[in-house]
């Protein structure tokens, strides 16, 4: 084990930087391995005595150091490996740092580095001080000029954050380009971006009638390809205009598409920077996942603009303080564009697979944690998803009419400042009677209650009292645990399915709000002639983990009858979570009675959904292995994989004819990108992925999907189908023939080959193992591109539990060979695919072994500091 883990960050050691910084002027002469860069920051000593002034710098060569035009001697200063400590005189200040730095040898993809021969930027967290010496913390906000200068044929294009000043040439090789952004914001948004491009095109007028031109940066050839992107870029303008109020405040808005990148998408002010595979997209080369990603992300770097830019965070503990809320407002957003509730079921289930994995294991944390060692290891489900349920929540639990005036006094208060979440949420209890001060708890506390129900009618008194109890189990330095304000919307159904109205409180209504706020509590309802069955946090009100109470039969009366979609879907996977619980249990009995019903209660919802297909499809859509696993000790993911794909099977066998129906049909005409048309392939594709459960049965008509395949999303899924049966036979054959014509059709495409890999990487044939490896020998994998290594090993181990846990251990041992190899190149993935075995402690005792000597050579291995920070989390 390492012996120099550095000590953790903790909240309470927040101090205000003690000097202000008014300006800062960058210069930046651009080569690949010699990237000169000149800082002129000017300001003062905003309080205190302490003339030390520390910068944070990382691997930066020093070239000069002047203050008020003077270089300072060097013993005025002192270099360490954190940064700089300079003497500073009294008074304001020009100071003056110049540094050089090698673009073309920064593979860990934070700071200034090259993809595809281009210069880009990556600031969040700690990038900036990759760059040069500053104070990189977001609570220094300043102003910012850029100048770059650049070879003019190989970086035609020099971008940067704000508004274009001037540019022009220098001598017949080289240009310039200068750029002012008036937003005081800090470091983490700065941005940069030198290179050559195709650029889409087109412009916006915002609500006080400002025509804004906005342009989207790709590869040549690419340009096409934005369209969608575009679209959703001013859909999400007119959006946040529309719902929030909130206009876009700069001349221009560019967006840049590149290939090597860490996450999702960056928010930098006025020139957002995102992985190439969430802004390119046609039906050729993208499925409606990808389209559905592009849009929500496009959406949510916009949205940043105002809750993170506008409004930063005070310190990275606030880190939720944007992204839960700018999670949230995507969310709103997609739910808007497409369908409500199609949207909040793919979010629940993101939460629950991801979110609910991460607080139930060794690296649970606080929304808002109170000390991290790495920051880069905070960008979370938790912080992120759970980040944006407290926000749903708070909005159920104040009204609309407060939620919104909450969020306008936010805005008015902390416009052009640095927040923190206690910010926020005086802002909201400025707005609401209700006393806010337990609902911060939600920020304090980690892991996911569980709700336990309870209820018992009263013939005589016409009463139903609905007994309420929640429990937190204890989580890494949280042994106990306090009561949340929980609210659950609840509804009371008749035996026969019909919605009642009650009673509670004296308020009559047919939907009520309970906020479950101690331990333990009664609801009584009231004027309930019979004994009804409940449900019980419908729209999925609150993030957690609910014990109903109920019995599979009354389950499926209310799957059948409500006519709240979520409630509806809810219902019936909990019944099939049941069903494949109790299968798992004992694997020889035939359970026919169960099934019987279940497939049933799923044929019926089927039929009575299939005219919105997006729905219909998710109702096809059996809990995958990660969420089961949640619901066991000791839990074996070969044993629930199979008894999943006998359930499977069974509602294939059942339902044939009409999924077989469904597989044949295909929109004709022109590619539409929308939420309907998407619905229609998602349908298609529930049906070829429940009928290649009966094996080879059908693989003549899936292969025939395949090559008839008019979109990405259909060859995908028909690709999908084939990896996924088992067994030897002609599924096997086919494919390896679509795999090879696919790869022949798509080779030069970088992000179309990522689907190829993962396609692989997920599959769950006999050859797996072999196949990993060749895929990783493959000449287009490359471990510097953290798509392609993703697409190997992220799909592999998050993606494929079967493949993932084998029970001899090999798949542990493939994922912690990647990790050895990624972890000099760049630590930022390399900690993030360590993530994969935070569940460790759940499988069963042989699985336990061999994740734990795999975590013990990577803990032997004297990995970088952000994976070894998730190695410790999970060994301890
Ligand atoms: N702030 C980015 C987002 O949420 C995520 C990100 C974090 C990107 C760190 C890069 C590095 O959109
Ligand atoms: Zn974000």
């Amino acid at each position: 084990m390492r012996t120099d883990t550095p000590p953790p960050v903790r909240l309470t050691d927040y101090r205000p930087y003690p000097f202000v910084i008014k300006h800062v002027h960058l210069d930046f002469f651009l080569e690949p391995t010699k990237t000169r860069v000149r800082n002129k920051m000017t300001g003062k000593r905003s309080f205190g005595e302490h003339a030390l002034m520390n910068l944070d710098g990382e691997n930066l060569k020093l070239i000069s150091i002047a203050i008020n035009g003077l270089a300072v001697p060097e013993e005025e200063y002192e270099i360490t490996p954190e940064g700089i400590s300079i003497h500073m005189p009294a008074g304001e200040f020009c100071l003056e740092i110049e540094t050089e730095i090698s673009p073309e040898t920064n593979t860990q993809l934070s700071g200034l580095y090259m993809s595809g021969g281009r210069f880009c930027t990556q600031c969040e967290a700690e990038g900036f001080r990759r760059i040069t010496y500053y104070p990189d913390r977001p609570d220094v906000l300043a102003p910012f000029d850029v100048r770059m200068e650049a070879d003019k044929d190989a970086y035609p294009y020099l971008l940067s954050n704000g508004n274009p000043v001037r540019s022009g040439n220098i001598g017949t090789d080289r240009h310039f380009a200068i750029w002012s952004d008036p937003h005081p914001k800090p470091s983490y948004l700065f941005a940069l971006v030198a290179g050559d491009f195709d650029v889409y095109t087109d412009s916006f007028t915002t609500m006080s009638g400002k025509e804004t031109p906005l342009a989207i940066y790709v590869d040549k050839g690419d340009s096409d390809r934005s369209a969608y992107a575009m679209d959703a870029l001013k859909r999400s303008m007119s959006w946040d205009e529309d719902v929030f109020g909130r206009e876009y405040d700069l001349d221009v808005f560019n967006i840049v598409a590149v290939r090597d990148f860490n996450f999702g998408a960056m928010e930098n002010k006025g020139l957002n920077i995102f992985n190439a595979a969430y802004v390119l997209a046609d039906g050729q080369t993208a499925t409606d996942a990808d389209f559905e990603a592009i849009e929500s992300i496009v959406a949510h770097e916009y949205f940043h603009n105002w809750t993170g830019n506008r409004i930063t965070c005070r310190d990275w503990f606030q880190l939720c303080l944007k992204e839960g809320l700018t999670v949230y407002r995507d969310q709103e957003f997609s739910a808007d564009m497409r369908s409500r509730s199609v949207t909040r079921i793919k979010d629940v289930i993101r939460l629950r697979s991801r979110q609910f994995a991460e607080d139930a294991g060794p690296l649970a944390h606080a929304v808002r944690p109170d000390e991290y060692a790495r920051i880069d290891n905070l960008y979370t489900a938790t912080v992120y998803e759970k980040g944006a349920e407290l926000i749903r929540m708070l909005r159920v639990l104040i009204g609309d009419t407060a939620f919104f005036a909450g969020l306008n006094r936010y805005f008015d208060s902390y416009d052009g400042k640095a927040a923190t979440i206690e910010d926020f949420l005086n802002a909201m209890q400025l707005s609401t009677s209700e006393d806010l001060r337990n609902f911060a708890r939600w920020y304090s506390q980690s892991g996911t209650p569980t709700v336990t129900a309870k209820g018992v009618h009263d013939t005589i008194a016409r009463t139903y009292t609905l007994t309420l109890k929640q429990h937190t189990s204890a989580t890494p330095g949280q042994p106990d645990k306090i009561a949340l304000p929980i609210p659950l919307k609840t509804a009371l159904f008749s035996g026969k399915g019909r919605r009642l109205s009650t009673k509670l409180n004296g308020q009559a209504n047919d939907e009520h709000l309970l906020i479950l706020r101690d331990f333990e509590q009664d609801f009584v309802f009231t004027d309930v002639s019979s004994a009804p069955i409940h449900s019980l946090n419908r729209g999925f009100s609150a993030p957690v983990r609910l014990v109903d109470g109920l019995n599979d039969a009354n389950r499926s009366a209310l799957a059948a009858a409500d006519n709240d979609p979520f409630a509806q879907w809810e219902g019936l996977q909990t019944l099939a979570r049941n069903i494949l619980l109790e299968m798992s249990k004992d694997e020889d009995g035939d359970h026919k009675d169960s099934l019987s019903a279940f497939i049933d209660a799923i044929d019926e919802a089927y039929t009575a959904t299939i005219d919105d297909p997006a729905f219909a499809a998710l109702i096809l859509r059996m809990p995958t292995v990660g969420e089961l696993i949640l619901d066991q000790k000791d839990a074996d993911p070969s044993k629930l994989h199979a008894t999943r794909l006998k359930l499977k099977r069974a509602i294939a066998r059942h339902m044939q004819g009409s999924l077989v129906a469904t597989v044949q049909h295909s929109d004709t005409g022109v590619f539409d990108p929308s939420a309907a048309a998407a619905g229609r392939r998602a349908l298609k594709a529930a049906a070829i992925d429940l009928l290649s459960g009966l094996q080879d049965e059908h693989a003549d008509r899936i292969y025939e999907s395949f090559l008839s395949a008019p979109t990405m999303t259909e060859k995908l899924s028909a690709l999908n189908a084939l990896a996924n049966v088992e067994n030897g036979g002609p599924s096997g054959e086919y494919f390896d023939k679509a795999l090879l014509a696919f790869e022949e059709e798509w080779k030069d495409t970088p992000i179309v080959m990522d689907k190829w890999f993962s396609v692989q990487a997920m599959s769950i044939r006999a050859d797996l193992r072999a196949r990993l490896h060749r895929l990783c020998s493959h000449p287009d994998f490359d471990f510097k591109n953290p798509n392609r290594v993703r697409a190997v090993a992220a799909a592999f181990a998050m993606n494929n539990p079967v493949g993932f846990h084998a029970p001899d251990g090999w798949g542990y041992e493939f994922l912690t060979d990647i990790i050895l190899k990624v972890d000099g190149l760049n630590p930022a993935l390399s900690a993030r695919l360590t993530t994969s075995f935070e569940s460790w402690r759940r499988f069963s005792p042989d699985r336990q072994a061999h994740a734990e000597k795999q975590l013990r050579r990577l803990d032997d291995a004297n990995l970088s500091k952000n994976a070894q920070d998730i190695i410790t989390r999970a060994l301890a």
